[in-house]
């Protein structure tokens, strides 16, 4: 009998927050304690509906508790483009009168890290807006975190602009806030190490083809229906290229943070001082890298890129877990 390690999942679902929130539930090792959605991919009113839906759809049922609106400071666009206007590639669904649990999700992560007695783990999948909201109101929040891991930044290109990645420029200044916290554990599933974690064409249509039999087999569809529409909307235009290059490999970005939590040794680490940049206007919301040693300490564990077999099986070996 094995004690499950109590988590709580903070995301702006998302297409890919979807998969990974599917896999850290199927895995069997957590007890997610609660979910705490965040502004990002959509508005609040969509990734805080989605996380709701989720929550009952993957069978978890547990509390979903609503964190911010906006960022701390800058104003930026979201990402319906990729994930659709209601963030879930369209997938409708009815809430059948479920609710959001009374309370923010700052004080929820602080009053479970203190109820957990310093056990409680921590993945973060979106902007990174209610974890700092978390630390300002509670700075010894990060000493009673045991593990914490982020999607996050991008050690070379970024997908919001060409340096920074996107959860981290919908953020810089919260993003800054949470490098600087000293969490014990921290580990940065960066945008790179995320595009080792793919699925194929074959695979993209496995998924697409989820058997009825899988309870998930209706938003599976719908994620890969949507991305094939996005991408054939791309052909001909500027970004046809781009378009050809995403059609061979499917990346869920936050799946490869899940697979990570799942499976730490799916990936090697190099211990970095990580930071971000809040100023630059061609660098604004870059994560910048000491690679030298100038800050004499190091505060996270880049994940290098995960090993794309095991990731494969891994997802695959989850999925099924919906089979009924
Ligand atoms: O850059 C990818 C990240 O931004 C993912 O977490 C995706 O869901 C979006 O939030
Ligand atoms: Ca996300």
């Amino acid at each position: 009998f094995m004690i499950k390690r109590p988590l709580i999942i903070d995301c702006d679902p998302g297409t890919d927050d979807a998969q990974c929130i599917m896999m850290l539930n199927a895995c069997g090792l957590f007890d997610i304690r609660g979910i705490t959605p965040v502004h990002g991919n959509v508005p609040l009113e969509f990734t805080s509906k989605n996380a709701l839906f989720l929550s009952k759809y993957y069978g978890i049922n547990r509390p979903v508790y609503k964190g911010a609106e906006e960022r701390l400071i800058v104003r930026l666009p979201r990402a319906e483009y990729v994930h659709g206007s209601n963030g879930l590639g369209g997938f409708e669904y009815d809430l059948n009168g479920l609710n959001f649990a009374d309370g923010k999700a700052w004080d929820f992560l602080y009053g479970e890290a203190v109820k957990q007695k310093g056990q409680l783990e921590l993945v973060a999948i979106g902007p990174l807006t209610n974890i700092a909201i978390t630390i300002m109101k509670h700075p010894d929040f990060p000493k009673l975190i045991k593990k914490f891991v982020i999607m996050g930044g991008a050690r070379t290109a970024g997908n919001a602009t060409p340096l920074a990645e996107f959860n981290i420029y919908q953020d810089p200044h919260a993003a800054e806030i949470v490098f600087k916290a000293g969490f014990e554990d921290f580990t940065v599933v960066d945008l790179q190490c995320c595009m080792t974690a793919y699925l194929t064409k074959e695979e993209e249509e496995k998924l697409g083809a989820t058997p009825k039999n899988n309870s998930l087999c209706g938003l599976m569809h719908q994620v890969v229906r949507h991305r094939q529409e996005n991408l054939r909307k791309l052909k001909g235009t500027k970004y046809n290229d781009l378009a050809e290059q995403e059609g061979k490999k499917m990346v869920f970005c936050d799946a490869a943070a899940a697979a990570v939590m799942i499976d730490p040794t799916i990936s090697k680490y190099q211990d970095y001082y990580m930071m971000c940049e809040t100023r630059g206007d061609k660098t604004f919301g870059q994560t910048v890298i000491d690679r030298l040693g100038f800050a004499g300490t190091t505060n996270i564990h880049l994940a290098l890129g995960v090993d794309r077999d095991r990731f494969r099986q891994l997802y695959f070996d989850c999925l099924k877990k919906y089979e009924v």
